[in-house]
């Protein structure tokens, strides 16, 4: 099979990595790519946000498969124009992508279908959503509507703060993400991620994840795309993951067939594992990064069936199987990040893959030969090991071979797993 990748993030050098594996593969395509996804993948440079673009270089070169990374192609429907053009494609139609590309979509959906999740009100309107924060009290939740690069949430724990956020979304700081508001309730407990593969009707749990999102150690400072993730999460036992089965996911699937619009692609589940059990805080239409890189480390069964049997309605006759040991990876990120940074710096020393390590490549790339950063996250230097202290040991000494002076990461990726292994 001829298979096209689209995106360019660690994201995607993970799932390249891992579809290059597979037998089934005849050539990988990547586009645009980055250095990294180069060494397993032909790159093309596709401008992919024109779709007919897309479809015309399938159609030249025989491409059948197209696998969608990120969820910004997705929510402007670029797998509606290849379903059209028969291609088959890995992620959901723009109706579909709602559930990431609409926070009040979800809300809405989780409220018809009696899906777990924070207490809400939408609002278009700053003196009605005030009110209602005040009516509710702190702490409380202001969101976006819709996709603000994971910058759109406060979790405020103060009035003062609600309100603040609220006035900055009216205020135009998402763009157009914040002309509708989304006031919620505040939901106390532990977050994990969690990965379904979904084909319209059935869905196949894949598995669960931690991300850690603030840029410090000790979860301080701002919000990030995700300094580094394990997994599995050590709080999504099998009790919880059959929980999640049957209370969010299944009853999302259902709910988004009878709508009209059925889920394809891989669902990934935001959740607090709260006292009362898991709750929904939000669906993404794509896999995590820099989740995935953990989970395509730990997955033994090849990717392309999996992925392939999602987009064609036979997830039923599929299974996955994985390592059960801990994969972490850390994100080695340009100074300044989530704040401006410098461009072009020089990156040195990149360890090449162990027998159980591995370095993924987000924001590289090649100028006149040499490896340079170009983006926020840069670098997710990977491991896997029988314990969640070893993974991150691992990870850690391949990550100091890294030579880069205007790179930084967090030091205590994995901590809240590690503690509990030594509790
Ligand atoms: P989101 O972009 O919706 O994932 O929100 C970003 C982060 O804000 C999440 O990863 C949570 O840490 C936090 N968050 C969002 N909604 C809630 C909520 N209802 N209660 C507590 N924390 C939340
Ligand atoms: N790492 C979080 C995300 O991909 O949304």
């Amino acid at each position: 099979m001829k298979v096209l990748l689209i995106g360019s993030g660690g994201r995607e050098h993970a799932l390249a990595w891992k579809l290059a594996q597979s037998p089934q593969l005849t050539t990988l395509y990547a586009a645009p790519g980055n250095p990294g996804i180069s060494e397993c993948a032909t790159l093309v440079a596709l401008d992919t946000d024109d779709h007919e673009a897309v479809i015309r270089f399938c159609r030249e070169n025989g491409v059948t498969f197209v696998v969608v990374g990120p969820e910004a192609p997705l929510v402007a429907g670029i797998a509606d124009k290849l379903r059209a053009a028969s291609v088959a494609v890995f992620g959901p139609s723009a109706a579909a992508a709602q559930l990431e590309g609409s926070k009040g979509f979800t809300k809405d959906l989780c409220a018809k279908y009696d899906i777990p999740t924070g207490a809400y009100q939408r609002f278009t309107d700053a003196e009605a959503a005030k009110a209602y924060v005040r009516a509710e009290g702190a702490p409380i939740v202001v969101k976006a509507d819709g996709l603000a690069a994971g910058k759109g949430v406060t979790v405020a724990m103060t009035l003062e703060e609600a309100l603040a956020a609220i006035d900055d979304c009216f205020d135009g700081a998402f763009g157009s993400a914040g002309a509708e508001v989304v006031v919620e309730a505040f939901l106390d407990g532990e977050e994990a991620s969690f990965f379904c593969l979904c084909d319209g009707k059935t869905a196949l749990a894949f598995a669960s994840a931690q991300d850690h999102k603030r840029v410090g150690d000790g979860d301080t400072g701002p919000n990030t795309g995700g300094m580094g993730a394990y997994s599995p999460a050590p709080v999504m036992t099998a009790d919880i993951v059959e929980r999640t089965m049957k209370e969010i996911i299944e009853p999302t699937i259902r709910g988004m067939e009878q709508d009209g619009h059925p889920f394809t692609g891989v669902l990934f589940a935001g959740l607090m594992v709260t006292k009362k059990g898991p709750e929904l805080i939000e669906y993404n239409v794509r896999f995590g990064d820099p989740e995935c890189q953990v989970l395509m480390m730990r997955l033994k069964t090849d990717l392309l069936p999996l992925l392939y049997a999602a987009a064609t309605g036979t997830l039923d006759q599929v299974s996955a199987e994985w390592k059960d040991d801990t994969a972490l990876t850390v994100v080695m990120a340009s100074k300044g990040y989530p704040g401006s940074y410098a461009k072009n710096t020089p990156i040195d020393g990149i360890p090449a893959d162990g027998a159980s390590t591995k370095v993924f490549h987000a924001g590289t790339a090649l100028k006149d030969g040499k490896l340079v950063a170009t983006g926020g996250r840069v670098l997710n230097v990977t491991a896997v090991a029988s314990t969640v202290e070893a993974a991150q040991k691992a990870a850690y000494a391949e990550l100091d071979k890294v030579v880069w002076e205007n790179g930084f990461c967090r030091r205590d990726i994995g901590w809240r797993a590690v503690a509990r292994e030594k509790a």
